[in-house]
């Protein structure tokens, strides 16, 4: 059957109920906790969403660009190395990238099944009918899921190679990574296939301009986190008493980006029965970017059961995808 325009089977593990009350719980614990912190999912409705392809094209944010140009060289070698016949995508959107992998994976001759993944139907919706349609032999399998808490919506079909693009991985917590590797690694069988990329180490002034672009994108973006507090929470964030901060903390190999209240400030979080008080200069973080080294994350991955097969990175050694095989 064709799945030219359509996106013929989509599994839903996930409700908007159950992403809302994770999200509340989220809030709820975050804005109790010292130092405050939001999960980046807050970060991502409609005009977070749009406001992040903004970001994509800012040229301080290299990560974008970088990941392509690993993608476009190295590709084939991960087609042949994975012989697949199964692509599992976590996280959509970046489907100039997936045509890439779909392209080299079609090149084997192997390419049958192609299951993005993602926590949000829309979006699985809005990118995949597109990118499927030059693919018209494509047998296309959506999951809509929270892929870092259940890995088991993903199906067990064919010879899997999964993908986490982006350095999405970037985003979690040492324990939320360890957490997902293990399971992912639980998942897979063995000879079976993830490619992960990661943003690289490298100078404080270039992470941090990444991460702070001069046309203010990245603040707009992470600010936005409160005014969804405010729609969501009915909570009364006043949007022009905070600033956006993005720090380096090489201690822990991460940019932290984080809103700071420009003065003493009571917000009201009513959805959450909770009042929650900010001092002067008091920040709260929004979102973390892990960088790796190369070895530092195959080290990761082989504590999860992996063995690091394959490595990519751009000409400029900004960004690497390295291919680990399932033991
Ligand atoms: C989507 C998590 C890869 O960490 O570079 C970019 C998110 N936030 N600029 C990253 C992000 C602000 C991005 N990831």
């Amino acid at each position: 059957m064709s799945t030219h325009g359509t996106l013929p089977t989509v599994d839903v593990h996930l409700t908007q109920e159950d992403a809302d009350a994770a999200l509340r719980a989220d809030a709820h614990r975050g804005l109790t906790s010292t130092p405050k912190v939001l999960r980046p999912q807050w970060l991502y409705d409609a005009q977070g969403s749009e406001l992040f392809e903004q970001i994509t094209a800012q040229p301080e944010y290299y990560p974008f660009v970088a990941e392509r140009e690993a993608l476009a060289l190295g590709a084939d070698e991960v087609a042949r190395t994975a012989q697949a016949d199964t692509f599992v995508e976590l996280g959509s959107g970046s489907s100039t990238k997936s045509t890439l992998l779909l392209d080299a994976m079609s090149r084997t001759g192997l390419l049958r099944h192609y299951v993005p993944v993602d926590v949000s139907a829309a979006a699985l919706e809005e990118a995949v009918p597109g990118l499927v349609a030059g693919y018209p032999d494509l047998d296309v399998h959506g999951v809509v899921g929270d892929f870092i808490a259940d890995l088991r919506s993903i199906p067990a079909v064919g010879r899997r190679l999964v993908v986490l693009l982006g350095g999405t991985i970037g985003n979690f917590e040492p324990e939320d990574r360890r957490a997902f590797l293990t399971a992912l690694s639980e998942t897979l069988s063995s000879g079976e296939h993830f490619l992960v990329g990661t943003d690289l180490v490298k100078d404080e002034e270039t992470l941090v301009a990444a991460y702070d672009d001069a046309a203010g994108v990245t603040a707009a973006f992470e600010l936005n986190a409160l005014t969804v507090l405010n729609r969501v929470l009915g909570a009364d964030f006043d949007l022009d008493g905070f600033d956006y901060v993005a720090a380096w903390v090489p201690q822990s190999s991460r940019i932290e980006m984080r809103v700071r209240a420009r003065r003493a400030m009571t917000v009201r979080v009513p959805a959450l029965d909770l009042t929650v008080e900010f001092a002067e200069g008091e920040e709260m973080r929004t979102e973390i970017s892990t960088k790796f080294t190369r070895a530092g994350i195959a080290a990761e991955l082989d504590a999860a059961g992996f063995d690091a097969v394959g490595w990519l990175t751009d000409p400029a050694g900004r960004f690497g995808m390295t291919l680990a095989r399932r033991r």
